[in-house]
């Protein structure tokens, strides 16, 4: 996508004239990702597809406003987590420390590779990335909230089955857990296609919240959330 790409590019410009504390981790996670050592598809387009504000990384999506809007300082205080799909971590790194314990899974370890580096940079220990895919991968524990943003089906086609992939979260997440589900941009997923899997999720969940992403690029900008409960 051209437009991606662009702003891909204009971020990697700001990248080179910043200059502030933490550039030599940004330098780093950056020469990760140019190493280009799978096959994976590039989500990023030659840069970041998530930012990450502590260390001032650009991205395609905007980490912080993304967070607030989703109210994930209220859903996850005190809670376990899992953030399916993580990419570079960019979700479980950025949010208020009030969680007990988290995991990011993506099937791309070189993303993994980058959630790790910045991971360690601040020492959060109560956060684990697993290189791995999603739909085959064996959890030791359930969770209390799932955080599903834009993930339940994937450009890549690392996930194409989305039945299969909501049953796997019901399968681990807690009893009166909180799934969090996030669609995929209006272009490439019509409004009524995915209210149409929010309506067949009705039958296992109660829904909170609702409500569309009113800010940053055509990369979030009219994405549709939803916050459920399961049922039991
Ligand atoms: C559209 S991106 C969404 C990233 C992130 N959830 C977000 O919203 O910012 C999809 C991500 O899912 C990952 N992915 C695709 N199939 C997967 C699978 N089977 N298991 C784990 N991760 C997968 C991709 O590598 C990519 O990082």
């Amino acid at each position: 996508m051209k437009l991606a790409k662009l702003l891909s590019n204009f971020n990697l410009f700001l990248h080179k004239i910043s200059f502030d504390k933490h550039k030599p981790i940004r330098e780093s996670v950056t020469n990760i990702v140019k190493e280009k050592s799978n096959e994976f598809y590039d989500y990023g387009e030659g840069f970041f597809y998530q930012s990450i504000p502590s260390i001032n990384l650009k991205g395609l999506r905007n980490t912080e406003k993304r967070i607030n809007k989703l109210k994930l300082s209220e859903y996850l205080n005190g809670k376990s987590f899992l953030d399916i799909g993580t990419n570079i971590g960019a979700i479980p790194i950025s949010i208020e420390n009030n969680f007990t314990n988290g995991v990011g899974i993506d099937h791309n370890p070189t993303l993994i590779k980058v959630a790790n580096k910045v991971k360690d940079y601040f020492d959060i220990k109560n956060l684990r990335f697993i290189a791995d895919d999603f739909i085959k991968y064996e959890f030791k524990s359930n969770f209390d909230v799932v955080l599903s943003l834009a993930n339940h089906s994937t450009f890549d086609k690392g996930i194409e089955d989305s039945n299969k992939y909501f049953i796997k979260i019901n399968n681990i997440l807690n009893k009166n857990g909180i799934l969090i589900v996030e669609s995929h941009n209006p272009l490439y997923e019509k409004r009524e296609n995915f209210i149409k899997i929010i309506d067949q999720l009705k039958k296992d969940y109660f829904i909170l919240d609702n409500n569309y992403y009113d800010f940053g690029n055509f990369y979030d900008k009219d994405r549709l959330f939803y916050v459920m409960q399961k049922k039991n």
